[in-house]
């Protein structure tokens, strides 16, 4: 088969807080797909960034005193960091600060506007004449028209109810205290309903392709009925507008962010001297694209960024996979950063090794229903599969193999039968990796493993060993084979075990392919795959996290 474009894109974590146990679960298909696509040989751009602009950024630096921008490279730095420690590999991880995004960005908002779908409309909006500027939301103090109790500009924080800010009573400027005005504004729009015909479309192409999720959200999502959204925000931090009249206000970041797929998939094209424009082109049948993150930006991957390739009019392809998933609570209670039951991936990765965590998350996570997530089942599926079925088969041969041979493996013909039975895992197991169902995936490997111990087992090699030297040769190469294949099997999953194994037996870089192998070996530095976890470390965690 000739190479083909994949190209993924994962979701890019706002950067005011760690990235948590949520992110891993909902980000971690698509480092799975990246390295099954490479190992395939296929053309993966793989990209990423930190969401460094719009009102969650903002509303941290104000609480914490300090600048966005600081906020922001602090927490992209971070993520820089956690991410290569869980093993992601991103061609390229980048932030929405840099000038490549923001000029990328302007570029698009130009022909957006030049092609007619995004234009002007005026609006009354609150204004502080003593501050002399339009006041946002939550810029404003008022009363509830409801219980009389204070709110802000959307929401009363007695009674919680949304409010439309023109029903707000006696509204003052948040910073000032100043009574607000009304004043005509300006702003920019985006006609999103415009793009429904289109839009239905999408859905319905790709219905066996989109997570069910994803394919329902949509659809709630057109039929609620598509409204016009403004594509400029009043705000000082964020990508420029590129009309004049427009300083004092800044792109909208959805509208911004998800661009940064294309500009970073620009980016990295251009550094490999190749043309994004064609990688990324709709008429061409050897392109797929993937799209990686939790539901709640369900809406915005599936309708508002094809809705702005569309009035970009590049003839890029539209989103053919949307790998969404659902969210992860944490000892059956919903995580938040408030509830402070939040776990952050660092926290995990100073308890656990990054292949322990991959292998859970991808695992028994939260593919189609939210999943729950508990210390003592990571360490119980870390025991029962990568220590119990993995470990076990690569550890029983090898160590034999050391002691006795002096990790010596004699060449000798490989069982036909687990041949054909590799070459249909590899086979099974690319198919669900194909169409992103990881856990299916991970499945059929540990289906293949369970057979490799029942062969071992049915093998009795340490009977053969005594009686039946050339039987036992044969046992013994067949095993070494299927090691080999395992360390290509696994690798998109369990990067570090692959690694080891590699190591050990000298074997040729990862692919995404069966390993044939010829010749003797030598085990080189006998190493133990994966260590039993004590289930008495979750006291030790516990008590740590008491002393937090
Ligand atoms: N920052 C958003 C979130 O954390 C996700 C943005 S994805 C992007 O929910 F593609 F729009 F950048
Ligand atoms: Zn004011």
């Amino acid at each position: 088969m000739s190479k083909r474009n994949i190209f993924i894109g994962g979701a890019w974590p706002y950067a005011n807080y760690y990235l948590h146990v949520g992110h891993l679960a909902a980000l971690l298909p698509g480092d799975i797909l990246a390295k099954y696509f490479r190992g395939k040989g296929d053309n993966v751009i793989y990209v990423s960034g930190s969401d460094c602009h719009g009102t969650p950024i903002t509303e941290r630096a104000r609480k914490d005193g300090v600048t966005p921008e600081s906020i922001a490279t602090f927490y992209h730095n971070e993520f820089t960091k956690t991410f290569a420690k869980i093993g992601f590999e991103y061609d390229e991880y980048s932030s929405t600060m840099t000038e490549h995004h923001q000029k990328y960005v302007m570029a698009q908002f130009q022909k957006m506007l030049d092609n007619g779908y995004i234009y002007e409309k005026e609006q009354m909006q609150d204004y502080c004449d003593n501050c002399q500027t339009y006041l946002s939301d939550r810029e404003i103090t008022g009363t509830c028209p409801r219980c009389q109790g204070p709110s802000t500009g959307d929401q009363c924080e007695n009674c919680g109810a949304s409010l439309d800010s023109s029903e707000v009573l006696d509204k003052h400027c948040q910073k000032c205290g100043n009574k607000t005005i009304m004043k005509t504004n300006k702003h920019l729009y985006f006609n999103l309903p415009e793009f429904k015909n289109q839009l239905q479309e999408l859905i319905d192409k790709n219905k066996n392709t989109w997570r069910k999720n994803a394919v329902g959200e949509a659809q709630k999502y057109i039929d609620t009925g598509l409204v016009e959204r403004a594509a400029t925000r009043q705000l000082d931090w964020g990508v420029p507008v590129p009309v004049s009249g427009y300083e004092d206000k800044r792109v909208y970041v959805w509208i911004e962010a998800v661009l940064g797929y294309l500009s970073v998939g620009d980016y990295v094209a251009s550094k490999r001297g190749i043309n994004f424009d064609e990688f990324m082109a709709d008429s061409n049948p050897n392109l797929k694209t993937y799209y990686v993150h939790g539901k709640d930006n369900i809406p915005f991957h599936t309708t508002i960024y094809p809705a702005l390739i569309l009035a970009i009019n590049n003839h890029y392809r539209l989103p053919d996979y949307i790998v969404s998933s659902a969210y992860v609570n944490l000892n059956q209670e919903k995580m938040s950063k408030s509830k402070g039951n939040l776990i952050t991936v660092n926290e995990l990765l100073e308890m656990f090794d990054s292949d322990t965590l991959r292998f859970y998350f991808a695992f028994k996570g939260p593919e189609t229903n939210d999943m729950n997530c508990s210390i003592e089942d990571i360490i119980q599926t870390h025991n029962k599969f990568l220590v119990g079925i993995l470990g076990n088969f690569i550890n029983r041969n090898l160590s034999f193999i050391n002691k006795k041979f002096d990790g010596i493996i004699k060449e000798a013909p490989i069982d036909e039968e687990i041949i054909n039975q590799t070459r249909q895992a590899f086979q099974i197991v690319g198919d669900y990796f194909e169409k992103a169902e990881i856990k299916n995936a991970i499945k059929e490997i540990i289906e293949y493993l369970a057979n490799a111990n029942k062969y071992y087992d049915s093998q009795k090699p340490w009977q053969l060993v005594k009686e039946n030297l050339s039987e036992f040769n044969k046992t013994t190469y067949t095993c070494t084979y299927i090691i080999a294949n395992i360390a290509n099997m696994i690798k998109p999953i369990l990067p570090n075990a692959s690694k080891k194994i590699k190591e050990m037996l000298n074997l040729p870089e990862y692919k995404w392919e069966e390993q044939t192998i010829s010749g003797d070996y030598k085990i080189n530095n006998l190493q133990i795959i994966y260590d039993r976890l004590d289930e008495n470390l979750l006291d030790s965690i516990e008590e740590k996290q008491e002393q937090k």
